[in-house]
């Protein structure tokens, strides 16, 4: 039984036998060995798996940040993997949002000007009302003036969550966006990517190490080596434990197994 395909009806993103491989000869990595998975639009799905499971890989080859070996990787019909650099370009300003670890701002600029920069950069003019929705939503409201140097750490990281919306981009990409927050702020910082898919409608994709983050999520994905290994609707942390407890079950009874 394949369980990697959401019944969700609309894909936002789709792989299809999507492999990677790093390095030549004996030094070869399959750090993606044939993914088959869909991301549904409108919801919020976390990406788990032990360290080197292909991850990250996974998130940047489906953002068009790196190249496949072979396979597709769909953002709506388009397979970014057939894309030239321009294309590659244009689709990641327009239509891919991404949230990073590391929170990314530019340190001379303020929150709202941070915020406005993607716009900024694509000539696009702001859509005020959007602007106003997003910033009550991540509570930011009294925050606008500042410099990232004047926030906390889960004050960036909601700035960050609004500069990767402004462009009401068909995904968000967030690689560990809870990775460097203390438990509080991480809580705070889901609660708000949450609350951008199911009141504001947009598609989260997230990778994260922590059961309980992944438990914010609509739906958890479980990689190992390089495979879908696993799928939680409606995750618990209790569920997601299990589930990385039968991953490692797995890695230690029989490493050559074939999916
Ligand atoms: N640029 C690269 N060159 C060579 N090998 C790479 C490169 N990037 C990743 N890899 C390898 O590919 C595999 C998957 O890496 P990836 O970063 O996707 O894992 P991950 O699941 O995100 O891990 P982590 O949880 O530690 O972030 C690993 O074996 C890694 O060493
Ligand atoms: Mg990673």
């Amino acid at each position: 039984m394949d369980t990697s395909l959401d019944p969700h009806p609309r894909s936002a993103v789709r792989a299809r036998a999507l492999t990677k491989v790093y390095g030549t000869g004996a030094a070869q990595v399959h750090a993606l060995a044939g993914v088959d998975v869909d991301f549904s639009a409108g919801r919020f799905t976390a990406i788990m798996g032990p360290s080197g499971s292909g991850k990250s890989t996974l998130m940047h080859v489906l953002a068009g940040l790196d190249a496949a070996t072979s396979g597709a990787a769909y953002l709506g019909e388009t397979d970014v993997t057939t894309l030239n650099d321009d294309a590659l370009t244009r689709l990641r300003r327009d239509r891919v949002g991404f949230v990073f670890q590391s929170f990314n701002l530019l340190p001379m600029f303020t929150a709202e000007q941070n915020i406005l920069l993607p716009l900024e950069l694509a000539g696009a003019s702001p859509d005020r009302a959007w602007f106003d929705t997003l910033v009550a939503t991540l509570g930011l409201g009294e925050r606008l003036s500042h410099r990232p140097s004047e926030l906390s750490g889960g004050q960036q990281q909601r700035v960050a969550i609004a500069r990767a919306l402004i462009a009401k981009p068909e995904v968000v990409f967030a690689d560990e966006p809870t990775g460097n927050l203390d438990s509080r702020s991480g809580a705070e910082v889901l609660s708000f990517l949450r609350r951008s898919v199911r009141e504001l409608g947009r598609t989260i994709i997230m990778v994260t190490h922590d059961p309980a983050a992944a438990a914010y999520a609509d739906r958890v994905v479980l990689l190992a080596d390089g495979r879908i290994a696993g799928d939680i609707q409606d995750p618990t942390p209790e569920a997601v434990l299990t589930g990385l407890d039968a991953l490692r079950q797995l890695e230690t009874t029989s490493p050559a197994v074939e999916a």
